[in-house]
């Protein structure tokens, strides 16, 4: 085949792609390649990784077991919704997580398994957004910074995305009495991540009330992305959706979940990210949605993987130690770079997110001068209306390996900065 036929067909194909997909900018972690490309460390020491959230830490070995154990059934579909032993032990650590007496969640109709948050943050978006809102484009709430796959969401939804600033003055969460009324009658779906990524802010019972207070009275979907819900260094657990929607009481159509979406992974609380196995949880009617959607769209997860996801969710032991592991980090982390001016301890999650004046300038100089890889805050975040970008100060850093590598990658980023 000739060059120029080949050109032809990369015509013919980006024209039939859909366009939405030119709104996805480059993923964070591309344009930190670019960033840096042509750099060469000059440190001796081993290159670190912190720029991405991928847990190091090793799951029990039990996961790995009864995976194992269960190899005869990956010949076989999975049941989408899960088996009953999956949704059951879900539950269970639903209700013993966010006190809530037994039987309050139906496991039958309130669960639905998903391949990581991920996947369930993204396909929450097409099942709350449709039709024009007032007769004008819906709007998708988000914060800024945010987690990039709520853009995408949003984006390939056909939803209008809208940024929330958060910063420092808004104690790192969107400040909800701030979001137009026009807008907020637009409203498709909100994502709100608690504790959040990347600063770490966790949500107030209040905060979450509100949020759902507004859901409720603008008839819109809120997606709490909850994946970090585990990963807490105060001395009481992040509260949940779950929790609060249930102390409201019943919604505009009858459930105390109405309108609100929770999803938890097995990716932080366990360190098994590679499982892939997470899951919502609803009202009976936006569940069923949601299955039905993902009967149309997404891969059930693997049968020996839900079995090995239900001794997961059943086992506290590994999650507190797990957390601890995490605590040491940010203790570690206060240690070697509390004296930094923008240095703060997050509530939660895996992430420092420090004030650094200039982010891609400080990110490329670990590079170089420590092999340390953390990602520039402004890559996380969308300019502002007025041209300006809050993330441009910042650099994100991952604490997701051992707390020796950990600590002595910290000693190195306090060197350089
Ligand atoms: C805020 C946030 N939400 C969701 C996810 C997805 O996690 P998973 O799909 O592994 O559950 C991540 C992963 O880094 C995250 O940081």
């Amino acid at each position: 085949m000739g060059k120029g036929s080949t050109r032809k067909i990369l015509c013919f194909q980006a024209d039939m792609l859909n366009e939405r997909l030119d709104l996805l900018a480059d993923y964070p972690f591309a344009r930190l390649a670019n960033l840096i490309a042509g750099a060469t460390p000059r440190s001796n020491e081993a290159p670190v990784a912190m720029s991405v959230g991928d847990p190091q830490h090793q799951p029990p070995a039990f996961a790995a077991e009864i995976i194992a154990a269960n190899a005869d059934k990956w010949n076989t579909y999975p049941p989408l919704q899960g088996v009953p032993e999956f949704r059951q032990a879900i539950v269970g650590w639903l209700e013993r997580r966010y006190k809530l007496a037994g039987g309050t969640i139906d496991f039958e109709t309130q669960i639905a398994p998903v391949a990581g948050t991920r996947e369930g943050l993204f396909i929450a978006a097409l099942l709350a957004v449709g039709r024009a809102k007032g007769g004008k484009p819906p709007v998708a709430l988000m914060p800024n910074p945010f987690y990039q796959v709520y853009y995408g969401a949003a984006v390939m939804a056909g939803a209008e995305p809208v940024f929330l600033t958060t910063t420092r003055a808004t104690g790192f969460l969107p400040d909800l009495g701030a979001i137009p009324a026009d807008t907020l009658a637009r409203t498709a779906v909100f994502y709100l991540c608690t504790p959040g990524n990347p600063q770490g802010a966790v949500a107030t019972r209040d905060y979450i009330r509100k949020a759902i207070g507004l859901a409720r009275e603008h008839d819109f979907l809120l997606i709490l992305d909850e994946c970090y819900a585990e990963l807490y260094y105060g001395d009481v657990p992040p509260p949940g959706g779950v929790e609060v929607a249930h102390a409201m009481g019943r919604g505009p159509a009858g459930h105390p979940l109405d309108n609100v979406v929770c999803f938890h992974t097995l990716s932080k609380r366990s360190s098994a990210a590679g499982m892939r196995s997470g899951f919502g949880v609803g009202s009976p009617a936006t569940m069923t949605a949601l299955n039905r959607l993902r009967s149309y769209s997404c891969a059930a997860t693997p049968y020996p993987i839900q079995l090995a996801s239900a001794a997961l969710w059943r086992d506290e032991a590994h999650a507190i130690e797990n957390r601890a592991l995490y605590k040491a980090k940010f203790a570690a982390a206060a240690r070697h770079l509390g004296k930094l001016p923008g240095f703060y301890s997050p509530q939660g999650g895996m992430f420092l997110w420090v004030d650094v004046g200039d982010g891609e300038a400080a990110t490329k100089k670990l590079w170089e001068q420590a092999g340390i890889k953390v990602l520039p805050g402004r890559y996380l975040t969308k300019n502002e209306p007025d041209g300006s970008n809050t993330g441009i100060p910042f650099i994100r850093i991952a604490l997701v390996h051992d707390l020796d590598t950990v600590e002595r990658a910290l000693a190195r980023i306090a060197q350089v900065l």
